[in-house]
């Protein structure tokens, strides 16, 4: 992988630190989930990296799937505007929906997502989010499970991109400023 890292001006969040927090959130959520009817819901394309790797950390049977949502008007900003581009299939009345997120930033996909899953009845709604960017919230959600909290920059990697590229680097970093004026 050293032709991407040649991008990269930080590491943030090592592949080795993600893998341990992903282990502890994998054994919280084992713990916490016990007895319950789960249906873990990524949201693509930003989670499928993490959601692989914490299914299998949680011990307990489930079902999952994938939505897409849009919300970018820019590369690097988010416009409010929450569309569903593919739903779930799977049904979740009376389950308990765990959304897996890679990075929580203005909040406005996840309040969304909230209000279409109170509507589909639900008997929990939960987030487990990868990244945390609180700073910049614009609405009043937090997530239920946060793997790192990150500060106010654009991160890339495991899973998050930038213009749809750098999904596939290891770890989670910060692109040289050439690469976003480019
Ligand atoms: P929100 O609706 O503003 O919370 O946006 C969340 C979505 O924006 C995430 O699912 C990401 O796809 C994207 N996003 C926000 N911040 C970053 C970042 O730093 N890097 C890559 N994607 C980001
Ligand atoms: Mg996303």
């Amino acid at each position: 992988m050293e032709k991407i890292y040649e991008s990269i001006e930080k590491v943030l969040i090592s592949k080795e630190e993600i893998e341990a927090r992903i282990t502890e959130l994998g054994k919280q959520l084992t713990e916490d989930f016990a007895g319950e009817e789960l249906v873990v819901v990524g949201v693509l394309k930003g989670s499928f990296i993490f959601m692989s790797d914490l299914v299998r950390n949680i011990d307990l049977p489930l079902d999952l799937d994938f939505m897409v949502c849009s919300s970018y008007k820019g590369k690097t900003e988010s416009s409010g505007n929450v569309k569903i581009i593919k739903d779930i299939n799977v049904d979740v009345e009376n389950k308990v929906v765990l959304i897996v997120e890679d990075i929580i930033d203005t909040g406005l996909t996840m309040s969304h997502l909230k209000e279409l899953f109170r509507v589909r009845k639900c008997k929990d709604f939960k987030i487990c989010s990868l990244l945390d960017k609180k700073e910049r919230r614009k609405t009043e959600i937090h997530a239920d499970y946060v793997g790192f909290d990150v500060p106010n920059e654009f991160v890339v990697g495991y899973g998050l991109d930038y213009d749809g590229k750098y999904r596939n680097l290891p770890d989670i970093g910060v692109l040289k400023p050439e690469v976003y004026q480019e």
